[in-house]
């Protein structure tokens, strides 16, 4: 049964993942199996395989509307009744879910990851502990860039456009005022190894109760 949920919130490309996977990394061995697990909020983009390609570069992916998040809070809490889930698999490339999923059973401590976790209040009441990751906006679009050529697919004049019309709009009305609800503040992501440190320590007390 899972037991605590812990929400690791922030801009795109603000070191969320990283932050997340460290914690993760460097705990797994040290728990007993199946302790802890992560959750992306990124899976649970809507499938926008019914649209033309022209449609769906489109489409505000940054807007809680992207996000099937109703099926989100419903695993988040099927996880707390003890049972497993299979959550999407989203590819950025496409825009689209893939058919397969990913079982994810009732670990006693669940890191969720995602940009407008803090934004929503039907997902907001389902975290235990509520982090946002408070990387300067120039750093996180720098690292936006390389990753989303990189990983993602895309050209610098996609990446600017999609960054001007949404991303940075959308970044001020749902992802900064979100910061509000968190119960720590981590600046610098997944570098701040005293905020990794203190996370780490907090999941260790948890499940020594
Ligand atoms: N996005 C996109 N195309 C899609 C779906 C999402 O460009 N089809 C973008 C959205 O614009 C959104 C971002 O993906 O801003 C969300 O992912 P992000 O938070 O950047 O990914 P993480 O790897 O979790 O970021 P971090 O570096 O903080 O770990």
């Amino acid at each position: 049964m899972t037991q605590t949920i812990i929400a690791i919130a922030g801009a795109s490309a603000s070191g969320k993942s990283l932050f997340s996977q460290t914690i993760y990394n460097e705990l797994v061995n040290e728990l007993e199996p199946g302790a802890i697990a992560i959750i992306e909020e990124d899976a649970y983009y809507r499938d926008q395989s019914h649209l033309p390609m022209a449609h769906r570069v489109k489409t505000n992916y940054d807007h809680p509307d992207a996000f099937e998040h109703e099926l989100m809070v419903e695993h988040l809490r099927k996880l707390r009744a003890g049972c497993a889930v299979d959550v999407p698999i989203y590819d950025y490339n496409e825009h689209t879910r893939a058919t397969e999923t990913r079982r994810v059973l009732p670990a006693k401590i669940l890191i969720v990851e995602g940009i407008l976790l803090l934004s929503d209040p039907a997902l907001r009441d389902e975290f235990d502990i509520k982090v946002f990751i408070d990387t300067p906006l120039d750093i996180c679009l720098m690292r936006r860039m390389q990753r989303d050529i990189e990983e993602r697919g895309r050209t610098i004049q996609s990446i600017v456009e999609q960054y001007k019309r949404t991303v940075r709009p959308m970044f001020y009305q749902f992802i900064e005022p979100s910061k509000h609800n968190a119960d720590l503040v981590v600046t610098r992501g997944g570098k701040n190894r005293v905020a990794i440190d203190i996370i780490k320590s907090k999941i260790k007390h948890l499940l020594q109760e």
